[in-house]
């Protein structure tokens, strides 16, 4: 499989502080809200970065539901291990990889992978991997805008591992077959 790089550290900062930037314009629940995240779901923030989408989802989720925040990168994972110690939320755990989570089959309620897909190179590998945690018919949410739509579709569903279900906004999900 081929592997992808991190980026430095100083990259990462950076993009933490942009995202930060963000976060205030298009506040992270409104995706979470988009992806059918409920109460009690147990979920995969896939490319998690500084944890924007985790820390939204874990509101939503409560006590009863569970966060897998995974990234290939270490400063990804210490961002989002302090935002959750400072938010008292015991339910978010970490995952650095870059592709394989080590999570059990048919496991996830939903995997949310945002802004992380065209950076990815073992495109098909990861696909597999979001298919084999996920529970049967479950969801996974997509959006990346260094993808067009038919890109994004094709890329996805080309392997009939899953088919488009709906489409809100630029955010689509799409549903294990
Ligand atoms: C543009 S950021 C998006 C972060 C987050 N999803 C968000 O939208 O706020 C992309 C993230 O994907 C991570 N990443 C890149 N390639 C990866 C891979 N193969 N596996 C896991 N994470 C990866 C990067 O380290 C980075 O944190």
């Amino acid at each position: 499989m081929k592997k992808n790089k991190n980026q430095s550290n100083i990259d990462f900062r950076f993009m933490s502080f942009f995202f930060k930037i963000r976060d205030k314009i298009h506040p992270p629940i409104e995706k979470i809200i988009k992806a059918n995240i409920k109460q009690g779901d147990i979920v995969l923030d896939y490319g998690c970065g500084s944890g924007s989408y985790s820390i939204a989802a874990v509101e939503i989720v409560g006590s009863n539901g569970k966060i897998f925040a995974a990234d290939i990168h270490p400063l990804a994972l210490e961002k989002v291990r302090k935002k959750a110690e400072k938010k008292g939320c015991t339910n978010i755990e970490t995952i650095q990889t870059d592709c394989a989570t080590g999570l059990d089959n048919e496991y996830i309620d939903k995997v949310i992978c945002f802004d992380v897909f065209h950076d990815i190179p073992h495109k098909n590998d990861l696909l597999k991997e979001f298919h084999r945690v996920l529970k049967s018919k479950s969801i996974l949410s997509f959006d990346d805008h260094h993808m067009n739509e038919d890109e994004i579709i094709d890329c996805i569903t080309s392997k009939g591992l899953f088919k488009l279900v709906e489409k809100k906004d630029q955010q689509y999900n799409f549903i294990k077959i």
